[in-house]
């Protein structure tokens, strides 16, 4: 599955409110990704950012009211509801929502989304009183049942100094969003997916660890991947500093002892897992209470053996697809094909991360797929959202 958003036109209604200058980002990160934007604004969202804004994002122009909205001899709001694969409303005010739910068509914006066909999605921004008022939850409530969509807004301190519900979601989980509205292959619906990423921390005391290099990028790619084809995804994660998935139930976990314990809660009630986490091999015998005070000394750690948590999946695992990684610096197949057998996979990604330029860290990978009696698949290097696909593909060609 390439990138979902090269090539699609994603028809972008702006709302008056102050988070209309947001709005701005999203077009430019929309167009970045290869998207086709149109613009169309309140006169309410024209107080807040000026039109020309959107114009030279877009390099198209912005459509404003009814009657000018027209190209040539086509009718305004039709032809740009035809041209659209989705209609995102960023901000959402509390007063579109209620026109959406009434169905009342009293300017360029409202009377384009009546005359949708594709998706609608709402992504709210207001002040949290307005918020939570019943009339607006239920319009919501009612709009979801006809199908619209909705991308909840953040939390945290609103424009006009109050604390709450109603900060414009952020840009990334808006595109998150779009991207899944606008993914047509839902082929992993049904299946409940745990997914492991990132590093673990082992604590040598209260200010000290070891730990490796994963940043959660390829972790987090596959449980969003798996997101978007439907899957009901469980994330388990060492620490990290990245927005989890939407629609991912997240486990934050330390330790490898933390994510045996975490993983193992979760694995009787999934389909498939993907084991993408580094864990780390050894811990420390015994983590110091206090801050070891440096001496003139060397310091000698005992370390101990961590549990394999995907090992001991191998010995449990009844219906359940395992699908693990491999991060090698050399004689990859050997390695790789060694841990498929000796973990009872059904999978193993071999990955080389001695170079920078892909595993750890990297926004790119490349590797080899290894399939238990079957032989490998190499997958060349690309960004690791659409690796996560490749790797899904192979792995659902062969279990459906
Ligand atoms: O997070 P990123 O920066 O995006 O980097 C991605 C990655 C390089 C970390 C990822 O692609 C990857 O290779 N993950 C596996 C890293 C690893 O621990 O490899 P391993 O060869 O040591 O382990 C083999 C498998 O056993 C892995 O699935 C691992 O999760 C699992 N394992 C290992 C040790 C252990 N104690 N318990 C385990 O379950």
């Amino acid at each position: 599955m390439d990138n979902i958003l090269r090539g699609k036109n994603i028809l972008l209604g702006i709302t008056g409110g102050i988070a209309a200058y947001k709005a701005a980002d999203l077009t430019s990160k929309l167009i970045r990704l290869g998207a086709k934007v149109k613009v169309i604004m309140t006169p309410s969202a024209t107080k807040f950012v000026h039109p020309l804004t959107f114009q030279s994002l877009t390099e198209n122009r912005v459509y404003l009211d009814v009657f000018g909205a027209t190209e040539t001899y086509e009718i305004g709001h039709i032809s740009l509801a035809k041209w659209a694969d989705l209609f995102v409303i960023a901000p959402a005010t509390a007063n579109i929502i209620g026109k959406a739910a009434a169905g009342i068509a009293d300017d360029l914006l409202s009377t384009t989304m009546l005359s949708m066909e594709a998706k609608t999605v709402f992504a709210p921004a207001m002040n949290t009183v307005m918020y939570g008022k019943p009339v607006l939850q239920d319009n919501i409530k009612k709009l979801k049942e006809w199908g619209f969509g909705f991308i909840p807004p953040g939390k945290g301190r609103l424009a006009c100094g109050d604390w709450g519900e109603g900060k414009l979601a952020d840009v990334g989980i808006i595109i998150q969003h779009i991207e899944y509205h606008l993914s047509s292959k839902k082929d992993m619906e049904g299946l409940k997916v745990l997914v492991t990423a990132g590093p673990t921390h082992e604590a040598i005391d209260p200010v000290r660890y070891i730990t490796n290099p994963s940043s959660g990028k390829m972790g987090y790619s596959i449980a969003a991947s798996c997101i978007m084809r439907g899957a009901e995804v469980d994330l388990v994660t060492g620490p990290t500093n990245l927005e989890p998935p939407i629609n991912a139930r997240v486990y934050k976990t330390d330790s490898a002892i933390d994510m045996y314990n975490t993983v193992l809660k979760i694995f009787d009630r999934v389909d498939m897992v993907f084991m993408t986490a580094a864990v780390a091999d050894y811990r420390v015998k015994e983590t110091a209470s206090k801050k070891i005070k440096k001496t003139d000394d060397s310091l000698i750690l005992e370390l101990v053996r961590n549990p394999d948590i995907l090992r001991e999946l191998g010995k449990r695992k009844r219906r359940q697809v395992l699908i693990g990684f491999a991060a090698e610096t050399h004689d990859l197949e050997n390695h790789a094909i060694g841990k498929l057998e000796s973990k009872n996979l059904d999978f193993i990604l071999g990955n080389d991360v001695s170079s920078d330029e892909s595993g750890f860290g990297s926004d790119l990978n490349r590797g080899v797929l290894f399939i238990r009696g079957e032989g490998s698949v190499p997958i060349p290097m690309m960004n690791k959202k659409e690796f996560a696909h490749r790797i899904i593909d192979e792995v659902m060609k062969r279990i459906r």
